[in-house]
C-alpha cells in the first residue's frame, strides 16, 4: 500500500518559514489579488491564498470586479499595482471570463511582481534554469517528492497534461533535476504504454476517473495535481485512488496533497519579490 504524501504537514512548515522571514523585513509583503467573475472555485481558491497570506505575515489587496469588466479596465487596474510600492505580487486568478485575453493580461504584469510565474520573460528565465521566481504548483510537487526523498535523477517522468500553469512547467522543472521526461496529452496514442513506464506519474488533467490502477505500473510514484468534484460534489483528483493506491509506492490525496503546496509555493514567490523591492 502507498505511502499518503502529506502536502498539508509539508505547507504548513514552508509558510512558518516564510512568515518567519517576512516577519525581519522592514515592511509587510504585499499581494494584490485580482478576481474578475463570479465562478465559485475561483472564489475559494482566492479566499484560501488571502487566508495564507494572513498567516504568513503578508498583506493582501483583493479587487473583486464584475464579470462584466473590460480589458482596458482590467489592463489599467494592473498598470496601477505595477506601479503600486506596496504591493509586491500581483495575481490575477484564472480562468478569466471569456471575453478577456489571458494572455494579454498576464504580459501586463511587470516580471518582478508576477508571483505566479505565468509571464514569458519568467516562464524563458525557469526554462534555462535561472528563475526568479518558480511556477507555484511544479515548485510544490518538486518539494514534496524531495521531502520524502524520493529521486527523480534518471528516473522515467510522465507528465499527463500541457496546460502552460502546470504540465510544461512540471515537465521542465523535472528535466531540470535529471528526470526523463515524456509529455502525455489527449491526442497521445497508446497512453497506457506510456504511464506503464512511468517511475514518477503526474497528472494534470482535470477527469475524475482518468488514472485507473492499470496505468500504473506496480511501485510508482504518484502525484494527483487534479482538482475535480466527483457526482456527489465532492472534491478529487484524476485517479481513481481504490485501484491507483494499491500500486503505487507513494500517493499525494486529493484534497491535501498538492493544492496546500501550491498556496505556500506561492506565499514564497511573494517573500521573494518582496525581497526584490526592499532590497
Ligand atoms: N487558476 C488555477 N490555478 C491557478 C494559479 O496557480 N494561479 C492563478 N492565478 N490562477 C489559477
Amino acid at each position: 500500500m502507498a505511502v499518503r504524501i502529506d502536502g498539508k504537514a509539508l505547507a504548513a512548515k514552508v509558510k512558518s518559514q516564510v512568515a518567519e522571514e517576512a516577519g525581519k523585513l522592514s515592511r509587510k509583503p504585499g499581494l494584490a489579488v485580482v478576481l474578475v467573475g463570479e465562478d465559485p472555485a475561483s472564489q475559494v481558491y482566492v479566499a484560501g491564498k488571502e487566508r495564507d497570506c494572513a498567516e504568513c505575515g503578508i498583506e493582501s489587496f483583493g479587487y473583486r470586479l464584475p464579470a462584466e469588466t473590460s480589458q482596458e479596465e482590467l489592463l489599467g487596474l494592473i498598470r496601477r499595482l505595477n506601479e503600486d510600492s506596496r504591493v509586491d505580487g500581483i495575481l490575477v486568478q484564472l480562468p478569466l471570463p471569456g471575453h478577456l485575453s489571458e494572455e494579454t493580461v498576464i504580459n501586463a504584469i511587470a516580471p518582478d511582481k508576477d508571483v505566479d510565474c505565468f509571464h514569458p520573460f519568467n516562464v524563458g528565465r525557469m526554462v534555462i534554469g535561472a528563475p526568479a521566481f518558480v511556477p507555484c504548483t511544479p515548485a510544490g510537487v518538486i518539494e514534496m517528492l524531495d521531502e520524502y526523498d524520493i529521486p527523480i535523477r534518471g528516473k522515467r517522468c510522465v507528465v499527463l497534461g500541457r496546460s502552460n500553469i502546470v504540465g510544461k512547467p512540471m515537465a521542465a522543472l523535472l528535466t531540470q533535476r535529471d528526470g526523463t521526461v515524456t509529455i502525455c496529452h489527449s491526442r497521445t496514442e497508446d497512453l497506457a504504454r506510456c504511464t506503464r513506464e512511468a517511475d514518477i506519474l503526474v497528472s494534470a488533467v482535470g477527469r475524475p476517473g482518468l488514472l485507473t490502477g492499470d496505468l500504473v505500473k506496480e511501485g510508482a510514484v504518484v502525484i494527483d495535481v487534479a482538482m475535480n468534484r466527483d457526482e456527489n460534489g465532492r472534491l478529487c483528483g484524476d485517479a481513481d485512488f481504490a485501484s491507483v493506491e494499491p500500486r503505487a509506492s507513494y500517493i499525494t490525496p486529493v484534497p491535501g496533497g498538492v493544492g496546500p503546496m501550491t498556496r505556500a509555493c506561492l506565499m514564497r514567490n511573494i517573500l521573494t519579490a518582496a525581497g526584490l523591492h526592499q532590497a
